[in-house]
């Protein structure tokens, strides 16, 4: 029973075969790249202008830098499943989307530098949850990054962004990513008005030398760090009609309550006055009273004569 359910040598001889050419080799490789038993791929400075075709399915890295591809195509790449390093500076690339990495899973290096990026839309990097470092530097037209084009990257680690032509970027959402540790935004245009408060909060605890405002005008070229405190101030200084109506509110309320209480203080003190002078004019009566029952004895006391002399 045991030998009928064993495989037939002749099965098992064409599985260790099959195994021994592994499926990169037997693709073979692109037109001018070099390939390795490494799984590298490389394709640096071809000249190529289109992604090359032909590629191994199991590639690891695939370097394609120092070309001028204009496009990632989606079908392509998303066949390389097992790619764990991508690097595609310096190119013509314009475009990129979330369909783009689509089953890129295992992708942990990505550099998209020196490339011709214009915007980076919600989800663009979605699909990619083992990317522990991106580089997108050096795109000149980059200005404008999807507030959550990084929302589910969890694993991402090491992000730079600088030298490009960006504005204004949401931090918030940044910092919020459980492993980002490092965050390169200098060379950038930014922004040094209220909408971009936070960033300039934020740098200023990082302080990086490079960070200066674009604009506005009277701003620029002032390190982010430096202005982060002055905004804060600036920025919480606007009020509203209802702050104001607040204010004119209060203030009544105050006078108000200011002219009732001297009122009331005044009736106080009227009534007090009056009580003291009816007690004195009380005191008086009795007094006299006391004095004409005595009569003459009170003027022989002989304290009553002291004063009298001293004085
Ligand atoms: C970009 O690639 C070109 C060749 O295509 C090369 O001449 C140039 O020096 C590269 N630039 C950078 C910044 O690497
Ligand atoms: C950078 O962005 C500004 C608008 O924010 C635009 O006027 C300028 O042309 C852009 N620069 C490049 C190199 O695209
Ligand atoms: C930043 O993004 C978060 C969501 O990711 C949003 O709730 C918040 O309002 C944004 N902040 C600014 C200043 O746009």
């Amino acid at each position: 029973r045991s030998l009928h359910n064993a495989p037939p040598p002749a099965l098992l001889l064409l599985f260790t075969a099959r195994v021994n050419t592994s499926p990169m080799l037997s693709s073979g490789c692109p037109d001018r790249c070099v390939c390795d038993d490494q799984l590298v791929v490389q394709c640096a400075g071809q000249h190529l202008t289109t992604f090359p075709v032909n590629l191994p399915l199991a590639t690891r890295q695939l370097i394609i830098s120092n070309n001028r591809i204009v496009e990632l195509p989606p079908l392509a790449l998303n066949y390389l499943s097992d790619l764990v390093y991508l690097d595609c500076s310096n190119n013509s690339l314009t475009e990129i989307s979330e369909s783009t990495f689509g089953n890129l899973r295992k992708l942990a290096y990505l550099d998209l530098s020196f490339n011709t990026l214009i915007h980076i839309e919600d989800r663009t990097f979605g699909p990619l949850v083992s990317l522990v470092m991106l580089r997108m530097t050096d795109n000149p037209g980059l200005s404008e990054m999807h507030q959550d084009a990084f929302v589910e990257n969890a694993a991402l680690q090491v992000l730079d962004v600088s030298r490009n032509n960006l504005t204004v970027v949401n931090i918030t959402s940044l910092i919020a990513l459980p492993a980002l540790r490092s965050v390169g935004l200098s060379g950038n245009p930014w922004s040094c008005e209220c909408d971009n408060e936070d960033l300039c909060l934020w740098v200023h605890l990082e302080d990086e030398g490079q960070t200066v405002c674009g604009s506005p005008a009277d701003m620029q070229g002032r390190r982010l760090g430096e202005v982060g405190i002055q905004l804060r101030t600036l920025c919480h200084q606007t009020l509203g009609s209802w702050d104001y109506l607040f204010f004119v509110v209060i203030g009544f309320v105050i006078f108000a309550a200011g002219t009732v209480s001297a009122w009331v203080m005044g009736v106080i003190m009227v009534l007090y006055e009056r009580y003291i002078k009816k007690k004195d004019e009380q005191l008086d009566v009795d007094d006299e009273e006391e004095s004409s029952e005595t009569g003459h004895t009170s003027h022989l006391c002989p304290s009553r004569l002291i004063n009298v002399r001293t004085h």
